[in-house]
């Protein structure tokens, strides 16, 4: 599995935190900013950016940091074929992904702790996706975007 990994200045030290996670797990991820947490920068810069590289398929799945995890999702759901899924547990991580096939995790430093979020994408991480029904109503959302102007 292939990850694309961003933040904005307030989700900085929690995207560092998240990176030992994956590098624990032996995941190849890609690191797209903000590279410090002292210049203020605007979230949905990287949002787009991982929200596009997973929609792209260059990249399986993302993760963004941002204060409340709340900008960067709805700013990465704007990409067509992204569904971020903001998550404070693990228990909406694991549904976000068996039910939504959720392909970004977002989270909020400034909501959650450390230990928490980490917790949150070792499960995300390893939760597969159910099918079945809710593949039915993943494509009902794939539709929505389809009839878009
Ligand atoms: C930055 O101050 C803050 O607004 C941002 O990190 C995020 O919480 C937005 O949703």
């Amino acid at each position: 599995m292939r990850i694309v990994i961003g933040a904005d200045h307030a989700g900085y030290g929690m995207k560092e935190e998240l990176k030992e996670v994956l590098r624990q797990e032996g995941i190849e991820f890609l690191d797209v900013g903000t590279m410090n947490g002292k210049e203020s920068v605007d979230y949905p810069v990287f949002a787009k950016a991982v929200g596009e590289k997973v929609a792209s398929g260059e990249f399986d799945r993302g993760v963004l940091v941002c204060g409340t995890g709340i900008g960067v999702a709805i700013a990465a759901n704007k990409v067509k074929g992204v569904r971020a899924a903001n998550c404070g547990e693990p228990v909406s991580a694991r549904f976000s992904r068996e039910h939504n096939d959720a392909n970004v995790l977002t989270v909020g430093s400034r909501i959650i702790g450390p230990a928490m979020a980490r917790e949150i994408l070792k499960v995300w991480l390893k939760t597969e996706f159910e099918g079945g029904r809710h593949a039915e109503r993943v494509s009902k959302i794939s539709e929505i975007e389809n009839n878009q102007e």
